[in-house]
């Protein structure tokens, strides 16, 4: 049915109103616009106009055209800008919303320890070398001057597996096989598990050393001194002086024990120190010339320094942590305090 003009739009107004979709927008432009559509149709009806009014009534027409035209446009503009809009809100992301946190791990306070006390001497040039945990008499004894039936053996707990065969008790082995291995100059770290029959708060039966080993002309126990001295500023602070004991090595002459003054306490005597302002973190010494020869090195051309650290000693004191084992259970509500 062709709507006369007044009703077509009258009709359109109230259909165009009713739209609220684009899908309906597509029906209105069907209903209206499309060949088919009812303006369309009122084109059509000029055919049955008497010739003199065909020109007024073509005119009216298109105006019709256009004017439903326009109104449909801004309609559509409108839809389109409300679907826009929506489409926005629904892709609103709300940063209030609290987010599940992962999990991460963090370092083994062990690690963790063990990797800054080997950058601080990698800042001083030792490069790293690393021997095996199952050692022979020869080298984890015999060749560092620990002779057989010597009572110096006993110092150390060893884990036998042979006759000839042990866990290593310490990584001074470790001297022995570089020294084998590399002419002077020599600087190296040799980190590692050692295992002695050992147990209690501040001993386990496995535990970590880092040895250090340094050969080249005219090396005194001053170097050695200086060395740590400025290991231990980096690793404590800058206020933490070193002290040397005399102290008994079969592969250092002399030996020393290396003591710093309590962190703590700054040195007062407290809990940590026992009351005597100091502390000791490490054995070490100017290599034995026996154990310089016993690899083949020229011992009056040639000399060296050795230290042993225990690494868990070091964390432990570190940490305020006061029993070794804790280092070991894995715990993870008491790892979880070393989140860097
Ligand atoms: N190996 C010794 C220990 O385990 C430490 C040490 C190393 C001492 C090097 C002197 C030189 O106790």
């Amino acid at each position: 049915m062709a709507f006369h003009a007044e009703e077509l739009k009258n009709a359109f107004v109230a259909d165009l109103e009713a739209v609220k979709s684009e899908a309906e927008l597509a029906e209105l432009w069907k209903k209206y616009l499309s060949k088919t559509g009812e303006v369309q149709k009122l084109m059509s009806g000029i055919k049955s106009v008497p010739n003199e009014e065909k020109k007024a009534y073509g005119q009216f027409v298109n105006e019709v055209k256009t004017w439903v035209q326009e109104q449909y446009d801004a309609k559509r503009e409108e839809i389109e800008a409300n679907a826009l809009q929506q489409k926005y809100q629904d892709e609103t992301i709300d940063v209030t919303v609290p987010v599940k946190i992962r999990p991460a791990g963090n370092l083994h306070p062990l690690t963790a320890v063990k990797q800054e006390m080997i950058s601080v001497f990698a800042g001083m040039g030792f490069e790293i070398f690393e021997g095996p945990e199952i050692e022979d008499d020869d080298h984890n004894f015999t060749r560092l001057n620990v002779l057989k039936d010597h009572p110096s053996r006993d110092m150390q707990d060893t884990f036998w597996l042979t006759e000839d065969l042990l866990l290593r008790t310490h990584t001074s082995p470790g001297q022995i096989r570089v020294m084998d291995s590399k002419k002077p100059p020599i600087k190296v770290l040799v980190p590692g598990k050692v295992f002695r029959s050992d147990s209690d708060a501040t001993h386990s039966p496995m535990f970590s050393q880092l040895e250090g080993l340094v050969v080249d002309k005219h090396i005194t126990l001053c170097d050695l001194q200086g060395m740590l001295d400025s290991f231990v500023k980096k690793l404590f602070s800058d206020e933490v002086k070193t002290r040397l004991r005399p102290s008994y090595f079969p592969f250092t002459e002399p030996s020393v024990e290396v003591d710093v003054s309590c962190f703590k306490c700054g040195g007062k005597g407290c809990s940590l120190c026992k009351g005597t302002g100091w502390i000791e973190v490490l054995g070490g010494g100017i290599v034995n010339k026996k154990v310089l020869e016993n690899c083949g090195i020229d011992s009056d051309e040639y000399s060296g320094l050795a230290f042993g650290i225990g690494i868990e000693r070091i964390a432990m004191l570190k940490y305020g942590i006061n029993h070794m084992g804790k280092l070991f259970e894995n715990d993870v509500e008491f790892l979880k305090q070393f989140k860097a």
